[in-house]
């Protein structure tokens, strides 16, 4: 296992990640489920954030204590299924700048196609997430990081739900310096680029759209 992956075991996330893979999950259990195990992977994500000692005064007297240094941090959905993570995200790190990429992934070459890109201005003083729940081929997430990169922000890290360990494989290769965090790795990928056993198509599923 590539040395860049976390996989998060905790039994809350794993729990909630059972219902997230059954099929009968209505769209709005689906939608609530994403957006608890972002929230929950968030919490870990970020317990390298570097923090300062500033001074306050409680109602009894001066004293020295901890707050995040800087703050800067970026939250990139690669739409449409990262949106769902990135409410559960936000509700931890309000002052988050959120950017958006939008990719699909053509179905008969699985390739991704980018249709948009809007980055917050100051990205290259900002600590990037990138979320999206599944990372299958890997090719989506390779992408939108590559894009990412051209505007040199400080740090990247990758989240996602599910990943295929083609998945892992390709964007290791592609991001070594780019470290990955997900929920599950799965056994691999279908013929059609799903995941086994996966939780069938994200975007659908949080949308409503199938
Ligand atoms: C899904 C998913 C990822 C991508 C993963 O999006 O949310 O972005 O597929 O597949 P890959 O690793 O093989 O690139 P999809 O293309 O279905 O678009 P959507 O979110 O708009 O439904
Ligand atoms: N995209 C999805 O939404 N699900 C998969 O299993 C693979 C790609």
């Amino acid at each position: 296992m590539n040395s860049n992956v976390t996989i998060f075991d905790h039994p809350l996330i794993q729990h909630k990640l059972s219902i997230l893979r059954d099929k009968n999950t209505s769209s709005k259990d689906f939608r609530e489920l994403v957006s608890e195990i972002a929230m929950l992977m968030c919490y870990e994500v970020t317990r390298d954030l570097p923090l300062e000692e500033v001074e306050i005064e409680t109602p009894i007297c001066k004293t020295t204590v901890k707050h995040l240094a800087g703050k800067k941090l970026a939250i990139i959905p690669i739409l449409r299924a990262g949106l769902g993570m990135v409410d559960g995200i936000r509700s931890l790190i309000p002052s988050a700048r959120i950017g958006h990429i939008g990719l699909y992934r053509d179905e008969t070459t699985l390739k991704p196609v980018e249709y948009y890109c809007k980055l917050p201005k100051d990205i290259a003083d900002r600590d990037v997430i990138v979320v999206d729940p599944m990372l299958a081929t890997g090719g989506s997430g390779i992408d939108a990081v590559s894009q990412i990169k051209l505007r040199h922000p400080k740090s990247i890290k990758f989240v996602c739900i599910i990943a295929a360990p083609e998945g892992i494989e390709a964007f290791s290769k592609a991001h070594p310096d780019v470290s990955v965090y997900c929920a599950a790795l799965d056994e691999k990928l279908n013929d059609n680029g799903y995941i086994i056993p996966g939780l069938g198509d994200a975007g659908d599923r949080i949308f409503g759209t199938k």
